[in-house]
């Protein structure tokens, strides 16, 4: 998160900037940044200036310094860069050769800091080493700053046989006249992103596709509409887009997942060079990131798959944000996606680089799951509390209370959808029960089957889904198969009870999603810091999630955790009276129930899968092993005459 916001005179951001000049000695940083310094009236600082005694007399004695020396400079310089920032802008030359010593010098101010490396060959800096005399560093020394240095992807690399003055026109050019970020697409999360990223300090151009007589002028329109954007740029030519961000570039792509992103992949590629990174922020499959990352890579651009959860308001005011891809390009975007992202409990940003391929759509994708599990608990809860007779507003009441122990997103919007008027009736009675989906629900079902996890409650949710899409049908078996039912009320606390007791399975079973495909696809994911990004910003943040960071940091499986089985414990008969009752009244609850199973299937130490194994081998000869032969041996039976084989 950007901590300093003031505002910069002469330069057209909105936060100040601490510019580091960096490269071998002898590529002219102190020339560079004292130029640019007065170009921009702003402070000069030469690092060297900031060197203890100790490390100048190494130097001149013809040492190198070793990072321990090195740590007290960068550490100087870091604390001279946060107080220039305080007041304004600064330039400050220094050599910045590691990315360590890069990683001391923006500590705590990421978003504020800009690299620009002035990058010559050996044995150009060489000679111009050899005419300097008053200067302490020998060229001797040179190639072993040639060796250390690190290529910095995150700097402006400008090549030192332009003139100063030309040098200084390019710093300017890209730093202040070029946007530091793009987003494509101007659809609702696209546009209340581009305004997060606005609000934040950050320079932005936008663009959006020119459709005739359906989408023209899209992007201007949103510049002129809200104020924040009124310094963004926009465009509906892609070529003049591109060319408006500084390098190495970064796109933040919101458009619809599927071909839409293959297409303006193929249209950007030739536009990009190396470097340059795109970000999908939008739900798309895993498998379709990993290949593009792939496929990417191939021209040397980066492609980093990033979920984002909260819907337009999590987008405007801080979303949750799951970035995968190579570690190394996520550096290039962290200061952006970190900054726009909610804030958990301890000020940490709700993002953090998930891992490699497409994980962070997989754990996007999960957190629909877990999403639509948790919305259908909430339907079933509803229905429950229906079929007992109780109105939209008493629902609202009886959940109001539960706010206490089982508190979430999805249940403080439950509670006002249940109380939002339409004239003299609630809006829920007159919205058609056909429940809709775009397909995550979908692929986590999937993913979980392909895996071999038991995902069940995710998939009674999506399934639930689906036998709603069948108004049609229920209404004319709603009729054939009438019965009388017996008047049913529920206990409400017991029903609170069941559930928690299911809220509590459906992470579970999310979060063993996770860790098996952690292990199947050689990711690993830190559970404990994806519930932290859980937190906050998404729709599934609630108490729960919070108590998971601490659970998950010591250990992988929740059933296992020994508050949680004292929890269970106490929840469980309570949800075995109310699922049982729901099912003798009829009342259809796919969620609740299949917690139930679940957790009972879970805890049968002599399951029936021997009968299972035995039907297997009956009419397959697909063999079975036997419980008193640990050597795992593969038996067959020829059952009809009962004759076994090994
Ligand atoms: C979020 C949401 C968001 C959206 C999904 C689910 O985290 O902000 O999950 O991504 O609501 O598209 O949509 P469906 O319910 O239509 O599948």
């Amino acid at each position: 998160m950007s901590i300093f916001k003031a505002l910069v005179p002469k330069m057209s951001l909105k936060r100040p900037l601490a510019i580091f000049i960096m490269g071998v000695s002898g590529v002219g940083k102190s020339t560079i940044g004292s130029l640019l310094a007065q170009q921009l009236t702003v402070p000069f600082f030469d690092g060297d200036d900031y060197h203890p005694e100790t490390n100048i007399t190494k130097m001149k004695a013809g040492s190198p310094l070793n990072d321990d020396d090195r740590h007290p400079w960068l550490t100087a310089l870091n604390k001279l860069a946060k107080e220039q920032l305080q007041k304004n802008s600064c330039i400050i030359a220094c050599s910045a050769l590691k990315e360590s010593y890069r990683t001391t010098l923006h500590k705590d101010i990421e978003a504020n800091v800009k690299w620009v490396l002035l990058d010559g060959d050996y044995e150009l800096i060489h000679k111009r080493l050899k005419k300097r005399s008053a200067h302490f560093m020998p060229d001797s020394l040179l190639r072993s700053q040639f060796d250390t240095l690190e290529d910095p992807i995150e700097a402006l690399k400008i090549d030192i046989t332009l003139r100063p003055e030309e040098i200084v026109r390019v710093i300017e050019e890209e730093l202040f006249e070029k946007s530091e970020i793009g987003v494509i697409g101007m659809g609702v999360m696209g546009k209340s992103l581009a305004r997060n990223l606005a609000s934040n300090g950050f320079s932005i151009s936008l663009f959006n596709r020119h459709l005739p007589g359906k989408e023209e002028n899209i992007a201007a329109k949103a510049v002129q509409e809200f104020k924040e954007l009124s310094d963004a740029k926009p465009f509906d030519s892609l070529q003049a887009f591109v060319n408006s961000l500084q390098r190495p570039k970064k796109l933040l792509v919101m458009i619809s997942a599927g071909n839409a992103i293959d297409s303006i992949i193929h249209e950007l590629v030739p536009l990009l060079s190396q470097n340059d990174v795109f970000i999908d922020g939008g739900n798309s499959h895993y498998d379709d990131t990993q290949r593009r990352i792939h496929l990417l890579s191939e021209s040397d651009l980066h492609f980093i798959g990033a979920g984002i959860s909260g819907g337009e308001e999590g987008a405007l005011k801080g979303p949750s944000i799951m970035p995968s891809g190579n570690k190394e390009a996520y550096k290039l975007i962290r200061p952006f996606l970190e900054s726009i992202a909610a804030i958990d409990q301890n000020n940490d940003p709700c993002c953090s680089y998930i891992g490699p391929d497409g994980s962070g759509h997989f754990v996007k994708m999960v957190h629909n799951g877990i999403e639509y599990a948790e919305m259908q608990l909430l339907a079933e809860v509803f229905e429950v509390f229906r079929r007992s007779g109780e109105n939209n507003d008493e629902i609202a009441t009886s959940l109001e209370a539960w706010k206490a122990t089982v508190n979430s997103y999805l249940l403080e919007i439950t509670i006002d959808i249940l109380r939002k008027k339409e004239g003299n009736d609630w809006l829920l009675n007159k919205i058609l029960d056909k429940s809709g989906n775009k397909g995550t629900g979908n692929w986590a079902t999937m993913a979980s089957s392909r895996l071999g996890v038991p995902s069940t409650m995710i998939s009674a949710a999506l399934f639930a889904r689906y036998i709603a899409s069948f108004k049609d049908e229920r209404i004319t078996t709603s009729e054939l198969y009438a019965t009388k039912i017996a008047p049913y009320r529920v206990d409400t606390d017991e029903l609170r009870k069941a559930y928690e007791f299911a809220r509590i399975i459906n992470h579970v079973q999310g979060f063993k999603l996770l860790y098996e495909a952690s292990k199947a696809y050689n990711w690993s994911l830190n559970l404990s810091d994806i519930a932290r990004i859980w937190t906050n910003g998404c729709i599934i943040r609630s108490d729960l999630m919070e108590t998971l960071v601490q659970v998950l940091q010591i250990s992988k499986d929740i059933l296992l955790e020994a508050s949680f089985i004292s929890k269970i414990k106490s929840l469980y008969p309570s949800t075995t009276k109310v699922v049982s009752e729901c099912i003798l009244h009829e009342v259809p609850i796919p969620c609740l129930s299949e917690a139930l199973n679940y957790f009972n299937g879970y805890k049968t130490k002599n399951s029936s899968a021997n009968l299972i194994q035995a039907q297997r081998d009956y009419f397959g000869a697909h063999t079975y092993q036997r419980l008193h032969d640990p050597s795992g041996k593969a038996y067959h039976t020829i059952w009809k005459n009962s004759s076994t084989h090994d």
